[in-house]
């Protein structure tokens, strides 16, 4: 039974293509615009301003963490603090040797490329990065067989920024060339209402600190559904009343978006529902879970579970993911019962 297509869900971490258009509005473009991920911002200060002060680039940084937490948006404030350009691509998209060659010499001394999903790079990409990272090189192979040989070409020197969700899959070599590692954490609601209140004020949408912060409650974490859920509910207010989000206007709209009050959708309470009522709450292993509800244990990992972490819903142990007394709380169903005992529906 496959739950869903995660790039369907209002609260997905995916980007969508509306979100493209609108992200790139509401993106913050200098550090001081930047909300939230206070230790990342400072540091980050410090690095810029020290590789500016040298006439340097910036050492190449790392991102990771789950999905939607501004990645690709602090990447472009940095080459923006840096006045430098930025080449944006992804790790699948590099398919060959020659496809990255090819980037990194149209770069000029400097510039920035951010290489977001850089888990997925290839082994034979991976090998060319290794020299661009470390000596601003690239080893290029000559011909083939006995008379093959290998030319060294010399590039700009230039900042690999990388962004990944899952840092544990890059493999050692490659994270041992960043210098700047930074985690990106799920933020906290007050963060999340602040957010709100910047994006309402770019796109004219009237919300007050109450309509704010249960948009934020809602948005499990990640600024991309907070504003997702902004022009959702201005929708519902704008037709059902005067258009603008007040708490209650916007606790309406969600509910019927069947966003709870904890910003869990269907797909959340199906997942822990049938870790609850299949599997007597768990341990059960995230490979038999993401079996049993249609998915690959990678995006129960990356995508379903960090949030539910975060509220302490579910917990890693040594022998599976179990919920916890909370997640029971919420749906109202005794420790250690299900859903079918209680006869609730979902
Ligand atoms: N929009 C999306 N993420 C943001 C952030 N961290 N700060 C300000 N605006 C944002």
């Amino acid at each position: 039974m496959a739950i869903n297509n995660d790039s369907e869900r209002i609260v997905s971490t995916t980007e969508q293509n509306e979100d493209t258009r609108i992200e790139y509005s509401l993106r913050p473009k200098t550090l001081s615009e930047y909300i939230g991920q206070t230790n990342v911002k400072e540091n980050l200060k410090v690095y810029i301003e020290a590789a500016k002060q040298r006439g340097e680039p910036l050492d190449h940084v790392l991102f990771y963490g789950p999905p939607g937490l501004g990645k690709t948006t602090l990447a472009g404030i940095i080459a923006n603090e840096m006045s430098v350009n930025i080449r944006i691509t992804s790790g699948p998209a590099i398919e060959k040797p020659g496809d990255l060659a090819a980037l990194l010499t149209n770069l000029s001394q400097n510039d920035i490329l951010f290489v977001d999903e850089i888990h997925r790079l290839s082994r034979s990409v991976e090998e060319i990065l290794y020299p661009a990272m470390e000596d601003y090189a690239l080893d290029i192979i000559i011909g083939k067989g006995p008379s093959a040989r290998s030319i060294r070409l010399d590039l700009p020197k230039f900042t690999l920024i990388g962004a990944t969700t899952r840092a544990g899959s890059l493999a050692a070599p490659l994270r041992d060339r960043f210098g700047i590692i930074n985690r990106l954490e799920i933020y906290k609601p007050e963060e999340l209402a602040t957010i709100v209140e910047r994006s309402a004020g770019i796109l004219g949408i009237g919300v007050d600190s109450g309509g704010a912060m249960e948009i934020a409650m809602r948005s499990r974490g990640t600024p991309r559904i907070a504003n997702r859920l902004l022009k959702r509910v201005r929708d519902f207010a704008q037709v059902d009343g005067g258009g603008f989000i007040t708490r209650s206007a916007a606790e309406d709209a969600l509910n019927r978006l069947d966003i709870d009050s904890l910003g869990l959708d269907a797909i959340d309470k199906r997942m822990l529902m049938t870790v609850i009522d299949y599997y007597g709450g768990g341990p059960v292993g995230v490979e038999t879970l993401a079996a049993t509800i249609g998915e690959e244990a990678g995006t129960v990992e990356d995508v379903y579970e960090p949030y539910l972490m975060q509220i302490g819903f579910i917990s890693r142990t040594p022998r599976g993911r179990v919920v916890t007394p909370a997640a029971y709380e919420h749906f109202g169903i005794p420790f250690g019962g299900s859903e079918r005992t209680e006869q609730q529906k979902f």
